[in-house]
């Protein structure tokens, strides 16, 4: 349903896609990982015609993206990372105004917006005006919007951020009904447990290239180690093989619970102060970090900070 080949996109000298290469099948949810300034806004936008690609190709439901932009945007949705949405426009006429751009009319664009309303629980805020809606519900139209033409191709760019419980919970909910329809869904967030949450393959992309892709439990079997982590009163004692962070001592082993067996009797002076024993299985999230690697956290930025507060939370 989706094939990028070969993308390539410099902004000046700054070569942030170098040959991007992704595919997504009717159904699939590609979860699209990477730190951030990967450039996963860029090959999004790119695909939906917002930017232009330097070099490489991609298809969406066979039509060439590309080449033909306005064509590819009848069957492509796309929720921008940055809010969208016009403030003194109502609910309606937000999404009236997006299905008019894919060239929707009359009863089935009314049809359209009612069931993307329905979907998104916004059918009692239709008639409110869009700047004075909560912050969920502001993100929560703003996915709509990319809905209401019922793309073939859908991408969302970080469409959780800021959401409140419930309203992750309604997108991730309505996200997965889509895929169920056969949509294919390019889905970038930072909250790596979403990803687990949809069910999405994975892909990640770093240094203008897809590192890793495949279905998840893959990834997770090949690059996220399982562990040992034991948490003190105070600082964590030094131990052998184990890295200390502040409270937490962490062992990456193949076999924590073996590991556990045989380190409790040898905590000597510091047993009264151990407070738990914990078996960390192997996630995305220990992937994650196998694969962009810790060695980026020296330059992270707030977000990958963020993926990382998760982590320890
Ligand atoms: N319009 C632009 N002009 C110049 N540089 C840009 C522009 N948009 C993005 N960049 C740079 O390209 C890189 C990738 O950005 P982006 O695609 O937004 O990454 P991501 O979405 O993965 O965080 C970043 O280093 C960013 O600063
Ligand atoms: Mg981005």
């Amino acid at each position: 349903m989706l094939h990028i080949r070969g993308l390539t996109k410099a902004y000046g000298e700054h070569e942030v896609l170098r040959g991007v290469n992704l595919e997504a099948k009717a159904g699939e949810i590609v979860g699209l990982l990477g730190p951030n300034g990967a450039g996963k806004t860029t090959l999004v936008s790119i695909v939906a015609g917002l930017r232009r690609a330097d070099a490489g190709h991609a298809t969406v439901a066979g039509i060439d993206a590309l080449a033909h932009p306005e064509r590819a945007r009848a069957v492509l949705g796309l929720a921008p990372q940055e809010l969208g949405i016009y403030p003194v426009l109502s609910v309606e006429q937000n999404l009236g105004f997006f299905a008019e751009l894919s060239g929707l009319t009359g009863k089935k664009l009314r049809g359209r917006v009612a069931n993307v309303a329905e979907a998104l629980d916004l059918t009692e805020l239709l008639r409110q005006k869009a700047g004075t809606l909560s912050g969920g519900q502001k993100r929560r139209l703003h996915t709509a919007m990319a809905l209401v033409n019922e793309p073939t191709v859908l991408f969302l760019d970080e469409p959780t951020v800021g959401a409140d419980v419930r309203t992750r919970n309604q997108i991730l909910e309505v996200v997965r009904q889509r895929a169920a329809t056969g949509c294919a869904i390019v889905y970038t967030s930072h909250y790596l447990t979403e990803i687990e949450d949809l069910g999405a393959t994975v892909a990640v992309l770093e240094a203008g290239r897809i590192i890793a892709r495949g279905p998840l439990a893959d990834l997770v079997a090949e690059h996220g180690s399982p562990a040992l982590r034991l948490t003190f009163e105070g600082s964590a004692p030094a131990l052998d093989g184990f890295e200390i962070a502040g409270s937490v001592a962490t062992l990456l082993t193949p076999d924590p619970a073996h590991a556990a067996a045989m380190i409790l009797g040898h905590l000597n002076g510091s047993t009264e102060r151990l407070r738990s024993v914990d078996i960390v299985r192997p996630s995305l999230e220990a992937a994650y970090l196998a694969l962009t690697g810790r060695r980026s956290n020296e330059d992270a930025t707030a977000k990958t900070e963020e993926v990382i507060d998760e982590l320890v939370a």
